[in-house]
């Protein structure tokens, strides 16, 4: 027989949301088996199902309190789920697992508290379990598999001048012949855990957060392997968070340092930590999403294909606070630095960017790296007020421009500096590697910040080496059912026809809610959907709604009403009501109706209690953090007038005793027209929260807010993303249904204003067209800069040729529906569209400058 030759190893390394559901499993198979193809050996390493590990840190701390077993069971209750999609029995290590789980609960409920050890073990049973069930199914797929436990053979290493932690181990990653020996007897792929090693006595240990990525680089390093491929939900790096900026650029390549530097600076793809391993192997790093294995991805190497002074990437963190120390005798004073810092780490927390002058140091304290909690920093404010004057700013954002040799080209940002005119600027920092500029600014103005600085400096640049095409253009096919935005292409005829002796209307398309809604109805995670009638109470749509089996949420009498006389039999019971600011006469003629009332304000219990004795209410609370397509819509934090403060909540329970309510749902809706599938997540564990000093709580209210894609090619929200999140969070919480009230989900898509031309004109640069509505009809525009896709419906298969801007006929500068749209040559009677106008569209009309708006007609 000739001798072999020895493998190539490639490490393969899954996160949590690539393993968790049976379509990426599926894909799962088909990238080893395309690997094994190539001649290649594989690896993997993976992480937990998505959600598990913070279930498993609460369990620890219910465990405390003895109060685990709901934890237990909903943990139990998503593995077993996990196996009948896979069609595979529970495999018995995941029985094993779940039966000490149990049992580790019991013991901490006797002792009362969680030593690092136990804590160590009962993290890694999330990886155990998960990899049980990759490697069951992988065999049962007929691709040989051989599942390996991490700790054989990764072993914690003390690291000098640190303290050994066995949770948060180190490694060693030199390369291992003996490994690459005992792997190379093994049969088929290689599957091991992510994130769990031993400790020097056999122990179990673990990473740390994002230890997967790092036990995947020392796997990599030590099987001196061909490179690393992270697969993940996103498909590579990109210059700014694409789910804020859809116009981020996918960074095609990067050196390790640009890497690590994009990744410590809030990008969530990869931990920063793993870089170092490949780095020290000169191992390249791929990564690549798992739901669209054929986009090319990111890689990272010794070698990028640029090598300039020049700006990549756009980061901001958020939730930073910073810490101000004025001192008028500083710049005298020996050793002050020295006394402050020493402050800051008794009391263990690490400080990130530093800005000093004469009388003034001001640093920012990261909360990723400190757990902060408003006790803590007032105990370091007290002891750092032994030294200097002290003051604490937040919560602010830090904005950070990354890049390679970034001092060699500050003199081109001069006019994105004009940006920040408008703002305090905190603190301002230039790396010492050279990597980095930072300003520090107020968290609410970020967001904003990020997309206009982006734009302006990266989003323009051309066709280039680095920077692939933006978020937007890739479009990643996401799992779920992606609206279907432009049904009108297929019914222009028809709409036309409608169209034909008037001026302006707009038409929804029924068919298209009820797509909407099915879609919405396979979220399983969600026990009961209402629709927000606010965003189209239109009778036939919420005829089409009711049908499809949704409840409703309505905000005023009108609302109510509206329903009632489309759908006079409806059951009381499907129906929500959730004032604001409302008069007393309101709250007393819907608990009078008895509709289910949600009050968002402890003056409404405090100052009319006589209202709410005996009546189940839900509260609706203000989790601290809005999300949203603009400011006007995000309705969570200080500047939003919804909802009950979280340090309110203690008095809401004294509120609702005296009043006599018993409160029995919480509610959040944190914005509207967002793609953050935490935002609910988070909006839920809050709530969770909340509903611990409120025993009869059975129903978490998350809102609406469920994002639609505007542009041609942007990614439709992740419904099946947000049910695996919102499945993992329900595991942990199975006391709790979940409910929805989404409103543009169902029916913007669904709907489309449509507006014949009257008249055309050039000035300077710009050619107006002008159609018989404007703001009047559709003032989304107007209000938030809201976009909408223009088309001329006339000549839709005419090449567009010219740049027009398209406007109304209201007596204001404002009423402009589109800017630089390119259409074909229009005329005066021809039918412009604009799309995706079903929500907040007809419902938003006005009569302003007593014009009609635009009457609403159905498909
Ligand atoms: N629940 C509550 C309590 C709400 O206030 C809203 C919307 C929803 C649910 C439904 O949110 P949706 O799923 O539609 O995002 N006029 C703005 C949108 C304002 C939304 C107000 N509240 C726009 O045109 O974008």
């Amino acid at each position: 027989m000739p001798e072999t030759q020895p493998a190539h190893w490639v490490v393969l390394k899954f996160g949590g949301t690539s393993v968790s559901s049976r379509a990426n499993w599926d894909r799962i198979a088909a990238i080893l088996r395309a690997r094994c193809a190539e001649g290649l050996r594989t690896a993997v390493v993976h992480s937990a199902l998505s959600g598990i590990t913070d279930a498993l840190i609460r369990l620890m701390d219910r465990a405390q309190a003895g109060d685990a077993e709901t934890e237990v069971a909903g943990i139990v209750a998503r593995h077993r789920e996990l196996a009948a999609a896979l069609g595979i029995d529970l495999p018995p290590e995941v029985g094993q697992q779940l039966a000490e789980l149990g049992r580790v609960a019991g013991g901490i409920a006797l002792i009362g508290e969680v030593s690092d050890a136990v804590r160590a073990r009962v993290l890694a049973a999330g990886e155990l379990m998960a990899t049980a069930l990759g490697a069951a199914f992988l065999n049962a797929q007929g691709l040989v598999t051989t599942l390996v436990d991490a700790r054989s053979w990764l072993i914690a290493q003390p690291v000098r001048g640190q303290r050994p932690s066995v949770l948060s181990a180190s490694c060693g990653s030199d390369p291992d012949p003996a490994l690459v020996a005992r792997f190379a007897q093994l049969p088929g792929v290689i599957l091991t855990q992510g994130f769990i090693a031993a400790g020097e006595g056999g122990q179990t240990v673990v990473l740390g957060r994002g230890g997967s990525d790092t036990s995947g680089a020392y796997l990599a390093a030590r099987l001196s392997a061909l490179r690393l491929e992270i697969w993940t939900d996103v498909p590579g790096m990109f210059s700014a968070n694409p789910r804020a900026v859809p116009t981020a650029r996918l960074l095609k390549s990067l050196h390790y340092d640009e890497a690590q530097e994009i990744a410590t600076s809030g990008a969530k793809v990869l931990h920063p930590r793993c870089i170092m391993p490949l780095r020290q192997q000169r191992i390249p790093l791929q990564v690549y999403a798992t739901q669209a294995p054929e986009h090319p991805g990111t890689i990272v190497s010794a070698e990028p294909a640029d090598s300039g002074a020049r700006l990549k990437a756009i980061a901001i963190r958020k939730g930073i606070t910073l810490v101000s120390m004025d001192s008028p005798g500083m710049w005298h004073e020996v050793g002050f630095l020295a006394d402050a810092f020493a402050v800051f780490r008794q009391h263990g927390m690490s400080v990130d960017l530093v800005s000093t002058s004469e009388t003034n140091v001001t640093v920012s304290l990261d909360p990723q790296a400190n757990a902060l909690d408003s006790g803590e920093v007032a105990a370091l404010v007290e002891d750092l007020g032994r030294l200097c004057r002290v003051r604490v700013i937040g919560p602010c954002a830090s904005l950070s421009l990354l890049g390679r040799d970034i001092r060699a080209i500050i003199h081109r940002l001069g006019e994105a500096f004009e940006l920040f005119e408008e703002q305090r600027i905190y603190l301002v920092s230039q790396a010492a590697n050279d990597l980095n500029f930072t300003f520090v600014i107020d968290e609410d103005q970020g967001d904003r910040l990020v997309a206009l600085l982006h734009d302006l400096l990266i989003q323009a640049i051309g066709n280039d080496p680095v920077l692939g095409p933006t978020w937007e253009q890739i479009n990643v096919p996401q799992a779920g059912v992606a609206p279907r935005s432009d049904w009108w292409r297929a019914r222009r005829a028809e709409l036309l026809g409608l169209l034909d002796g008037r001026d302006a209307a707009y038409v929804c398309e029924l068919a298209t809610v009820s797509a909407q809604a099915r879609a919405l109805q396979s979220l399983g995670s969600v026990s009961r959907l209402f629709y927000a009638v606010k965003a189209n109470a239109q009778p036939e749509i919420l005829r089409c709604i009711a049908a499809a089996g949704l409840s409703f949420e309505c905000v005023s009498p009108g609302e109510v009403l509206r329903v009632r006389q489309a759908l006079p039999d409806l059951d009381t019971g499907r129906l929500l009501f959730t004032p604001n600011f409302a008069p007393r006469a309101e709250y007393e003629w819907a608990l009078g109706q008895g509709l289910q009332l949600t009050v968002d304000n402890l003056y409404v219990l405090r100052e009319w209690p006589g209202l709410f004795r005996d009546r189940a209410i839900f509260v609706r609370i203000d989790t601290g953090r809005g999300h949203g397509h603009h400011q006007k819509v995000r309705t969570a934090g200080t500047q939003s007038k919804f909802g009950v403060p979280l340090d309110e909540a203690t008095e809401l329970a004294e509120a609702a005793a005296e009043a006599g309510a018993r409160i029995v749902g919480l509610h959040a809706h944190t914005g509207s027209g967002h793609f953050e599938i935490g935002a609910w997540v988070d909006a839920a564990e809050v709530l969770a929260n909340v509903a611990r000093h409120l025993p009869e709580v059975r129903v978490l209210n998350l809102g609406g807010g469920l994002g639609v894609p505007e542009r041609p090619g942007q990614a439709a929200l992740d419904l099946a993303a947000l049910d695996a999140a919102l499945g993992g969070f329900r595991a942990a919480h199975p006391q709790f249904e979940l409910w929805l009230e989404p409103g543009r989900y169902l029916v913007a898509a669904a709907g489309v204003l449509l507006a014949r031309v009257t008249q055309l004109k050039g000035k300077g640069e710009l050619r107006y067209v002008g159609v018989a509505t404007g703001m009047n009809s559709l003032i989304r525009p107007a209000l938030y800069g809201a976009w909408h896709e223009i088309v001329n419906l006339t000549r839709l298969a005419e090449t567009p040729a010219q740049l027009y801007t398209v406007v109304g006929p209201i007596c204001e500068s404002g009423d402009v529906l589109g800017h630089d749209r390119l259409l074909p040559p229009c005329r005066e009677g021809d039918v412009l569209l604009i799309a995706t106008a079903g929500a907040y569209g007809a419902a938003m009309a006005s009569h302003y400058n007593l014009r009609e708006p635009a009457p609403q007609l159905v498909l």
